[in-house]
């Protein structure tokens, strides 16, 4: 390693285990590329602050612009050095000699690695809303598929009530991520300033133009203020809330599915299903409990970076470089979860005669009764004690309400019109037409 960021100021040299332990490269170096690109648009801001001839700048984006696919195919090795942004200045050198020395001026890597950190997350967030967008495309295909099938809906794990097979993947997985997605829109808000010029902390004296570099990289305008823009990451914050509310979705929907296919009212194919070493006889769901498992890897995550975030006054902080792998493993992790489910649903059908079996041994079908009385000019409250008495009556003797016969119902002075209320299904399609 070189000393690029240490001055007789600064002391002797590093300890080298303290010099290893510090360093970020093998973490940051996935911001090389937009590290480069960060690199180009300040030297095109200080040729344009004359700072640089034309010939200059030309020679150091030619190289910027090279460094990240010869990196890819291995034709260039990085040099060893503390992190991604030293990494390319020592680089730079080897590559074009002293001329180099110019590219830091009116610069740190404070507001560098912001920078880049907005340039990765810009990138992340349509990453993360196309893997949204693809798993809602799944739940569609889905829904057209299964979408028309009865099938309980539960309230406290009990059979409540039929509904089509279509309202429940839409409550449980479309109408969630479409709410993520629109929250998706407020981390590109808060990404839309440009930290580029405001160095270390209190910008620069030199003539650089933080807007015409904003500009260049595609942002809607520079920093306001330098102290802000090096020392905060609320987009970090934004986006691993939403990484991590999506976890949260996606993991709710999954205790759906193995609650489904424990009830034996949905299959998986073998395609995603998982055995047992010693059991010949499972088909378990482990996809989905391991899409739910890493909801939890998203909490962890964001709690670090709160945490890492609360303790600090304003400006840089080292402490900062450490948001990275936080952020990094979230939208990893929401993305790989996210087409993980898209793949298990295209792998998941419902057993439509189950779930009929479920409704009518689960007495689904009490309240539409209920109301079928109340339609007959009954209150409410006398309909529903009537009902309940009749529930527990079947119960008693081992049966159902669909199992009621015209002597049931005269014997409690019920009318025999209840018997044309007892079809689940008519019963699941009757409300799901109110939400189509
Ligand atoms: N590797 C550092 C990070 O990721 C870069 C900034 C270092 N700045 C400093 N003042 N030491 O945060």
């Amino acid at each position: 390693m070189t000393a690029i960021a240490r001055t007789e100021a600064t002391g002797g040299t590093l300890d080298p285990e303290f010099m290893q332990w510090q360093t970020s490269l093998p973490i940051d170096i996935r911001l090389l590329e937009v590290d480069c690109r960060g690199s180009i648009a300040h030297v095109r801001g200080q040729q344009n602050a004359g700072l640089l001839t034309p010939e200059e700048a030309a020679k150091m984006v030619c190289a910027l612009e090279s460094l990240p696919s010869r990196v890819a195919d291995g034709s260039v090795k990085l040099p060893d050095e503390e992190d991604v942004h030293m990494a390319v200045e020592s680089w730079l050198h080897q590559e074009i000699g002293p001329l180099a020395s110019k590219l830091h001026a009116g610069r740190s890597r404070n507001d560098q690695v912001a920078t880049d950190l907005k340039l990765w997350s810009r990138a992340a967030v349509a990453g993360v809303r196309q893997a949204v967008a693809n798993t809602l495309q799944a739940a569609q295909a889905w829904s057209t598929e299964h979408g028309q099938l009865a099938m309980p809906a539960y309230t406290h794990r009990q059979v409540a009530i039929p509904i089509l097979a279509r309202l429940w993947i839409d409550a449980a997985l479309t109408q969630p991520l479409r709410r993520d997605c629109a929250l998706l829109d407020t981390v590109d808000t808060e990404l839309s300033l440009s930290p580029l010029g405001a160095g270390a902390i209190g910008g620069t004296t030199l003539p650089l133009d933080p807007q015409f570099t904003a500009a260049d990289l595609g942002f809607r305008g520079a920093h306001k203020n330098p102290l802000d823009a090096v020392g905060e990451r609320d987009h970090a914050l934004t986006l691993a809330f939403v990484c991590t509310r999506i976890g949260l979705h996606l993991a709710r929907f999954a205790t759906d599915v193995v609650e489904l296919c424990a009830d034996g009212l949905a299959t998986l194919s073998g395609a995603v299903a998982c055995g047992s070493s010693m059991m010949p006889h499972k088909r378990n769901p482990d996809l989905f409990e391991l899409v739910r498992g890493h909801a939890a890897l998203r909490q962890g995550e964001l709690t670090a970076l709160l945490t890492m975030f609360h303790g600090l006054g304003s400006g840089y902080h080292r402490d900062l470089q450490l948001d990275k792998q936080n952020l990094f493993a979230a939208v990893d992790g929401v993305t790989s979860c996210l087409a993980m489910i898209g793949l298990g649903l295209q792998e998941m059908t419902l057993r439509p005669q189950a779930c009929i079996e479920a409704l009518r041994r689960g007495d689904a079908i009490a309240t539409d009764l209920a109301e079928a009385l109340v339609q007959d000019g009954m209150a409410f409250r006398n309909a529903y004690q009537c009902v309940g008495r009749l529930v527990a009556r079947q119960r008693s003797r081992d049966r159902r309400l669909v199992d009621l016969t015209a002597e049931d119902l005269v014997a409690e002075n019920l009318p025999t019109t209840l018997l044309n209320h007892l079809d689940v299904e008519a019963s699941a399609k009757k409300r799901g037409a109110r939400y189509t």
